[in-house]
């Protein structure tokens, strides 16, 4: 009996050298574009994608075996799941394990704009500090700000009980209604208010047709003046251009950036913006997230071709988070 193969566009953490003992296992070695996945594709059971890769309707179509899509991520926007869903090939997700590191992130970025972390290692390093000074390097406290969680899923009420514990006060945005009884769960307030109140508004959504680009030049304007955002979602979620330019015009005070509009490449304007603390997609990227990540994806590439139903099965259509 010939072994089922596996493709994956990069190679993983443990266990994922373990399809290798039951499965051919190919692997590209870098962020696959449609062209080049279609190409692979024929002869192929289970795909395992990442991100950055573009698995369109053209890929799907090109399958002749495919079975299962497996994302190692959270994210499935990179997938046509409705050409996937048409072709009945199920695609799976790693939910639940990134939360923790992602909202981690979210409040590392909010640290280094309010305390100016960045700025200050870049100034001791190349000799700028002459010593204590009343004046030096003066950030904002966080104690008594209002966080605004645009967004309240997982990773948004993980990132709200954080900013809590930093003694601010948090208000949300999203379709959800807010759960009674789960103290997490921040209370919601129209977009527009919490843009108009928050002094940290930190983006926790899908990218879905939606979203993209739900920050733009009218937005970045009925923000508070001087506050910052954070993006640990995904890049098109803000239009770039006009985020440096809402940042130029001092409307907002700085952002803190984990994703990007055309990744990897980044606007000049916020590569040139000491306001701007800029992280290289790294919400998952602890040892342990990615480890579990590669495991929930080869236990559900393993379960789907021997006939089993996927454990993290994501829907056609609809929210992630
Ligand atoms: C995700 O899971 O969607 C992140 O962006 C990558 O880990």
């Amino acid at each position: 009996m010939s072994r089922g193969v596996v493709l994956s566009t990069r190679e993983l953490p443990e266990p994922f050298d373990s399809l290798r003992e039951d499965f051919e296992v190919r692997v590209l070695g870098g962020p696959a574009g449609d062209l080049e996945l279609a190409a692979q594709i024929p002869g192929v059971d289970a795909l395992i994608c990442l991100v950055d890769d573009a698995v369109t309707g053209m890929v799907i179509q090109a399958a002749d075996r495919l079975k299962i899509i497996a994302s190692y991520a959270v994210g499935v926007d990179q997938i046509d799941r409705a050409a996937a869903a048409a072709r009945g090939i199920v695609v799976t997700n790693t939910p639940n394990v990134l939360t923790d590191a992602t909202a981690d992130l979210t409040m590392a970025l909010m640290l280094s704009l309010s305390r100016r972390i960045v700025e200050g290692d870049r100034m001791v390093r190349t000799g700028g500090f002459a010593g204590w000074a009343p004046g030096l390097l003066l950030g904002r406290d966080l104690k008594g700000k209002v966080f605004g969680v645009v967004g309240p899923g997982r990773i948004g009420k993980a990132v709200a009980r954080r900013a809590k514990a930093f003694g601010m006060t948090v208000i949300a945005f999203g379709r959800s209604p807010r759960h009674e009884g789960d103290a997490d769960d921040p209370p919601r307030v129209s977009f527009d208010e919490l843009l108009r109140r928050s002094d940290v508004v930190s983006i926790h959504l899908p990218l879905t047709e939606d979203t993209r680009r739900l920050f733009d030049a009218a937005t970045f304007a009925k923000m508070k003046p001087g506050s910052f955002l954070i993006n640990t979602a995904r890049g098109p979620i803000v239009d770039e251009t006009a985020l440096a330019l809402a940042l130029e015009s001092g409307s907002l005070g700085g952002a803190g950036l984990d994703v990007y509009e055309n990744e990897p490449r980044i606007s000049l304007g916020l590569l040139t913006d000491d306001r701007v603390v800029l992280m290289p997609h790294a919400g998952s990227a602890t040892v342990e997230t990615r480890r579990e990540m590669a495991r929930m994806v080869v236990e559900d590439v393993r379960r789907v071709l021997s006939g089993e139903k996927p454990l993290r099965l994501v829907p056609p259509e609809g929210g992630r988070r």
